[in-house]
């Protein structure tokens, strides 16, 4: 961790145009699934372009803890053993980290072993019933409905489940329980959720079905180890690209993006709202559609973003508000019920740092509606980011482009999914101290 990630406040101020061409960290999604299923599979796992963030951190520490043998080779080059997990002797430590909580307990509750969870304060506040309760309909015991919870698995039966909530992470917890299971194993969703498990799952040598909104695990459930290359995180890139569409003459590139449609609607909205990207060089690595993407400096007007698109886009609600603070007339999302389990209460977070940098914006039901006029919003004040990176980075972008700075305190929740992100903005031009 670098010396201004240990801050706890960091002050962006208006800068010049920012220039450059760069890569942001690997996909987090991806890398949290990358070492869960490489700890899973028979062999080695060679991964490369994991991200070395807080969040990853704990769940490489966590499938240690349950025997499997991960290690760090090179800058994001790790090597993982995979093994028959064994209940580890202290409780899981999540971190900050939903995905490796719900993803590890799917996982864990195929074996005949008992494990405990605990994260730290705000993972401790998020609902985990929502994954405990397949988990029992598949035969495993649990206990406590938020972090600290405890699983007994082992001898699991198959599922039909109806992912209501559109969670990747619920459907990544069936499925990596499923592997384990006896009987069919089926998630219908009525909306789809991103498919990196899907896609990493027959990468390892399962047979996995997806048609329709219908996921099934087939016959073939074992998993060999493999190697998995990790491209940029699309959430991440979100950042520098809206900087650099807010600030005034930049143009910046971003390479290797991951461009998974599931996780890209932050994208196609920017441009329906008038954003200068381009993409270039696009082909498939990984698995995955990856491509460069070149953000201009662009007027930007309002647009109305339908709830059928916040899967697709759900960490880049805090971002796109901020791109909407600048851009002109209204910008209506809806769908964002579920943006107050996140890492903070992301909809109210949302809320007050607008209000504080100025700008008008409420809330309606689950839709956010900020009032764009054209013009720079004030900016001038301290954001709280309640230990929430997307909310923190969000509002360092905004006091990039405001009229006067803006700080955010929680700065050093960054590092759980971004940890460059200050150096590599200021490589580019933005001023954050
Ligand atoms: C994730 C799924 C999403 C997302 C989270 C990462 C994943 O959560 O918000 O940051 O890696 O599966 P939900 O599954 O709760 O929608």
């Amino acid at each position: 961790m670098t010396a201004s990630h240990a801050a706890a406040n960091l002050v962006a101020s208006r800068s010049g145009p920012l220039r450059g061409d760069i890569e942001v960290p690997g996909d987090k999604s991806m890398s949290h699934r990358a070492l869960i299923l490489g700890a899973l599979a028979a062999g080695q796992t060679h991964i490369t372009g994991l991200l070395e963030s807080d969040d990853v951190h704990h769940t490489a520490a966590a499938v240690n803890a349950f025997g499997a043998k991960p290690e760090r080779v090179g800058p994001g080059a790790w090597k993982v053993s995979g093994a028959d997990w064994r209940s580890p002797a202290q409780p899981i430590d999540c971190g900050n980290s939903g995905t490796a909580a719900r993803l590890l307990m799917g996982a864990a509750a195929g074996f005949a072993i008992e494990a405990t969870f605990s994260g730290d304060k705000s993972l401790s506040t998020r609902p985990m019933e929502r994954v405990l309760e397949p988990l029992r309909a598949m035969g495993a015991a649990t206990s406590g409905a938020t972090l600290p919870v405890t699983i007994s698995g082992g001898r699991l039966r198959g599922i039909h489940f109806l992912n209501r909530t559109a969670s990747a992470q619920v459907k990544s917890a069936i499925l990596f329980a499923g592997l384990r299971a006896e009987g069919d194993v089926e998630i219908v969703e009525p909306a789809p959720s991103r498919d990196h498990s899907e896609n990493m799952l027959r990468a390892f040598g399962c047979e996995v079905e997806s048609d329709q909104g219908r996921i099934r695990l087939g016959a073939r459930r074992t998993l060999t180890g493999t190697a998995i290359t990790i491209p940029g995180d699309t959430s991440s890139a979100a950042f520098p690209l809206v900087a650099a569409l807010i600030m005034p003459g930049s143009e910046v590139r971003i390479r290797t993006v991951m461009l998974n449609p599931l996780r890209s609607g932050l994208f196609d909205t920017l441009v329906e709202m008038g954003a200068k990207l381009t993409l270039e060089n696009e082909r498939v690595a990984g698995g995955e559609r990856v491509g460069d993407i070149r953000a201009a400096a662009s007027p930007l007007h309002g647009v109305e973003v339908p709830a059928s698109r916040a899967p697709s886009m759900i960490d880049e609600y805090p971002i796109l508000a901020v791109a909407a603070a600048f851009a002109e007339g209204p910008t209506v999302m809806h769908g964002l019920g579920e943006l107050r389990v996140k890492e903070s209460d992301r909809l109210a977070a949302i809320l007050a740092g607008l209000r504080a940098c100025g700008v008008e914006a409420r809330e309606e039901g689950d839709s956010l509606i900020v009032e764009g006029t054209g013009t720079l919003p004030r900016g001038g004040c301290e954001v709280p980011a309640h230990d929430d990176h997307r909310i923190a980075m969000s509002f360092l972008v905004m006091g990039l482009a405001a009229e006067q700075p803006v700080a955010v305190d929680s700065a050093r929740m960054i590092a759980t999914s971004f940890p460059s992100f200050v150096p590599l903005m200021r490589s580019l031009g933005a001023r954050i101290d």
